[in-house]
Order: structure tokens, then C-alpha cells, then sequence
């Protein structure tokens, strides 16, 4: 696997590949790598000729200064799980690389910059957009990979591509869980054996959910759902919603795409989770 600090030394590397033809496949991530992620690689090579992985912990997504400095940094490991899975190349670049110090950001994300995660993290989404534009216009991937699990920021980017008019595909990749159900995240690190064990309320809640979905009166679900997590010790329940699927708003027709999204504290760490329950097809 090449490894690339520098834009001028990627682009370089990609220009090559250009002149071959070969299609770029593009995974970003911020690292502490997870057989989540490898399976994002996993899929983006049934696409693409070459993969290009970022691991980047991009400040401008964290509002919280703690939160972004207890963020996993696992490089070492990472790279090694890269190499398993052959992946081409990997752009990790310092923070300097990407930001200049005198940057300006703001896109009219709509309401999905507000509801759900947009709400309990202000200002997340148009970091998130801002890094994934820059590393978008450094990569020029013809198509990236995103895990279902942050389904909002799949939804954020998606719009981001639609506004910016930008020449990529974009594809939602399924959330890998672990045997228990507890759904693959970086921030898994931080769970205590105990929180493990309080976290799995959440896969739970959304499987019964989903089974109860054809059945059930959407609101009567979702004030079960809610009682169900916040009867859990340790867990502190953001939001528990069922929503149209391309809209985030709540849902209320089992008829339409839907999405059931959870965001909760367990212990110190705040986790979130989701499942499709109805396609709209
Ligand atoms: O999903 C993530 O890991 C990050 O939000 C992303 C898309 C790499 C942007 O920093």
C-alpha cells in the first residue's frame, strides 16, 4: 500500500492512475479502523480499480474541543488492517495539510442541518461537508463509500454533491455489527465491559421496532422504543425517531421509506445506531 502525507504527493500518484484509466474508489475515514470500515473497502474494490482510504480526524466536525481530543488514534493498527485487505493507497494527511488557518464554511445544508445529530452537535454537518469537499477535490474519486451508520451524513454529503454539482457517486454501505448486535464504531473503544452490555438497548429497541413496524401505529412505537432505552441503566437517550428516510422528517406513513435512528450516552460515550424499516418501493 502507498502511503501519502502530502496532496501534491497523492495527486501526483492519481494523475498516474488517471492517465491508466483506472476509476478511483474513495473510503474516508478518521481512523481507529473496524471490520466496519474494512467491509466499506471490501465493496468499494467490487467497484473501482484503485482505493483510496483517508484517514483524517478532522477538527471542524467536533464541537466539543474534549471530544475530539479523546477521538481514537490508532495509525499503526490501522495501517496494518489496510494492508489485509489490499488496499491501494492511504492519504493521511497532518491537519495542515487540509486547513490553512483562514478558512470560510457554509452551505445551506436545510433542515437536515438541524434535526436529529444537527440538533445535539451544531455546527457537525457543515464540517463535515467542508472536509469531505476538500478531500473530495484532492481524491476526485469517481465514487465514494459511506457507512449506513451515520445515515444522516450520508443524507448531508449526498446533498453537498447535489448542491456543488460534484462528479461523484455516492453508495451507503450496510452497518456491520458484532455478534451481540452492538452496531461497529470507533467510539466502541471507549465502552467499559459494563457499557457494552447497557449499549446493546439500542440494537435491541431498533430490531423490535422493525419487527413490530408493519403492526404497529408509528407514534405508539416510538414512545415504546423511548421507554424501553430509557429504562436502561447508564443510558441517556438523545433521540429515538422514526423518519422518512430521505427527509429525516417523523414519519407517518408506514407506506413511504423509513428509518428508524437512535442517539444515546451510554457511560461516557455517545453512541448512534440505526435501521431501515420500510424501502418506499
Ligand atoms: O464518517 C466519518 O468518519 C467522517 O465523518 C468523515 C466522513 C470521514 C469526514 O470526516
Amino acid at each position: 500500500m502507498k502511503i501519502f502525507t502530502t496532496k501534491k504527493d497523492l495527486q501526483q500518484h492519481l494523475l498516474q492512475s488517471g492517465a491508466l484509466n483506472k476509476t478511483i474508489g474513495f473510503v474516508p475515514t478518521m481512523g481507529a479502523l473496524h471490520q466496519g470500515h474494512l467491509s466499506l473497502i471490501e465493496l468499494a474494490q467490487q467497484y473501482s480499480d484503485e482505493i483510496v482510504c483517508s484517514i483524517f480526524v478532522n477538527p471542524s466536525q467536533f464541537n466539543d474541543p474534549a471530544d475530539l481530543e479523546k477521538y481514537p488514534r490508532t495509525i499503526a493498527a490501522d495501517i496494518n488492517l489496510l494492508e489485509q485487505v489490499n488496499c491501494d493507497v492511504l492519504f493521511n494527511p497532518p491537519v495542515s495539510e487540509i486547513y490553512d488557518g483562514n478558512e470560510h464554511w457554509h452551505l445551506n445544508l436545510g433542515e437536515l442541518e438541524n434535526l436529529l445529530e444537527g440538533k445535539f452537535r451544531p455546527g457537525h454537518y457543515q464540517g463535515v461537508t467542508q472536509v469531505v469537499y476538500k478531500l473530495f477535490n484532492i481524491v476526485k474519486p469517481d465514487t465514494a463509500f459511506f457507512g449506513q451508520k451515520d445515515y444522516q451524513q450520508f443524507l448531508v454529503i449526498s446533498k453537498m454533491v447535489e448542491l456543488l454539482n460534484m462528479p461523484v457517486k455516492l453508495v451507503m454501505c450496510p452497518i456491520k455489527r458484532d455478534s451481540d448486535g452492538l452496531a461497529m464504531s470507533s467510539r466502541n473503544i471507549h465502552l467499559t465491559q459494563t457499557d457494552r452490555q447497557h449499549a446493546l438497548v439500542l440494537s435491541k429497541t431498533l430490531n423490535w421496532v422493525k419487527d413490530n413496524f408493519e403492526k404497529g401505529n408509528i407514534s405508539r412505537l416510538k414512545k415504546e422504543a423511548e421507554l424501553m432505552i430509557s429504562a436502561e441503566p447508564d443510558v441517556e437517550l438523545d433521540y429515538f425517531e422514526i423518519a422518512n428516510g430521505d427527509t429525516l422528517h417523523p414519519a407517518d406513513d408506514t407506506s413511504i421509506k423509513t428509518v428508524a435512528l437512535v442517539a444515546a450516552k451510554v457511560g461516557a460515550t455517545r453512541l448512534i445506531d440505526n435501521v431501515m424499516l420500510a424501502d418506499g418501493r
